[in-house]
């Protein structure tokens, strides 16, 4: 039995063994049976030997079993090993994107001055794109915004501007307003500076009273919140937007240079191209017929709105020469805001 234990290499085996021999009908027990024909002297002497060797033979079992039991451990032990010890891989943590978080600031820069966010659909009808801000489907103003109309949907668009969001508003509300809109806005334009989608921030105030004053006032803190420099001037250029009378240019003293057009040891200014002035967008007084198309009165009425685009502020607070890198999603740019 000791022979065959040492040759056996697993569990089954042993037991095999164990049951052959020391099993109800194994060899030892045939042995015990066989005792009754000894005279008692010698059932004696051979009993008792054979409750030792069976011990012995018990404990030769159990032994072979622990040291398979063992050799198997070691098996995993060489094939499964880990160290404890290295450090564990970190997760990479994502984060709320640039133009998220600067979207934000502007809620907030706005929210102090008393306005609150309005809403508006990306995809928008005809109607509030461009009919009740005073740009009929005749008229050359259409033009200034190369648009993506939706195929099979009867004259729907990508909204070409957030203004759309001032006459939902209006039409639902009555004065005072003040309200932003901020989101996507689409058009087909592509190049450095711009992009099929952008974001736009309207921003419409009406009241009794409200006047070019008042827009200046709004946009020249709203500027220097956003810059955060107390230093920055604004000016307004004569333009035209449909939906205003009169309208303008916005544009603020460069927040690089200071409106010196150059650096502080004399390098020019490359990002307002040393005209110490930059477009942050346009603006108006609310054209009387916009605030009619809404049914209010506009002998009783006056009131502001300005578009700025989101991406182009952000890319000057934050120094960020390409439009693209703002939407490309790459790690390399993400993770540096
Ligand atoms: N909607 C205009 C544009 O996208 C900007 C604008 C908004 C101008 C409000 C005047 C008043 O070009």
């Amino acid at each position: 039995m000791l022979a065959s234990l040492a040759k056996a290499f697993d569990q089954a085996a042993v037991r095999e063994i164990e049951v052959e021999y020391l099993g109800r009908s194994g060899k030892f027990n045939d042995i015990m049976k066989s005792l009754k024909d000894l005279s008692d002297e010698e059932k004696r002497t051979v009993g008792k030997l054979a409750n030792v060797s069976k011990i012995e033979l018990e404990a030769a079992v159990q032994n072979k079993y622990s040291m398979l039991e063992s050799a198997a451990f070691d098996v995993i032990a060489d094939t499964e090993w880990m160290d404890v010890t290295v450090p564990g891989k970190k997760p990479e943590l994502g984060h709320r994107h640039l133009i998220s978080k600067f979207i934000d600031d502007l809620e907030v820069i706005f929210g102090r001055m008393g306005f609150s966010v309005a809403e508006g659909p990306d995809v928008e009808t005809e109607h509030y794109n461009f009919d009740q801000l005073n740009m009929p489907s005749d008229h050359p103003s259409r033009d200034m915004q190369d648009t993506f109309w939706i195929k099979n949907l009867n004259r729907m668009v990508l909204r070409t501007q957030t203004s759309p969001v001032q006459i939902r508003h209006m039409e639902s509300h009555e004065p005072p307003i003040r309200i932003i809109g901020m989101g996507k806005t689409f058009r087909k334009d592509n190049d450095a500076t711009h992009s099929p989608m952008f974001h736009q921030i309207e921003g419409l105030m009406v009241d009794t009273d409200v006047s070019i004053a008042n827009l200046k006032a709004v946009l020249t803190h709203f500027l220097q919140q956003v810059f955060e420099d107390s230093s920055i001037k604004t000016r307004f250029r004569t333009s035209y937007f449909p939906f205003v009378e009169p309208g303008m240019e916005v544009d603020c003293t460069c927040p690089i240079c200071h409106g010196e057009g150059k650096l502080s040891d004399g390098v020019p200014c490359t990002l307002c191209k040393q005209c110490g002035w930059l477009e942050i967008g346009g603006a108006g007084m609310v054209h009387p017929k916009v605030l009619e198309n809404v049914g209010y009165d506009s002998n009783k009425y006056t009131g502001f709105a300005f578009g700025f685009g989101i991406d182009r502020m952000a890319m000057i607070k934050y120094r960020i020469n390409h439009l693209r890198l703002l939407f490309e999603n790459d790690l390399r740019f993400i993770t540096q805001f």
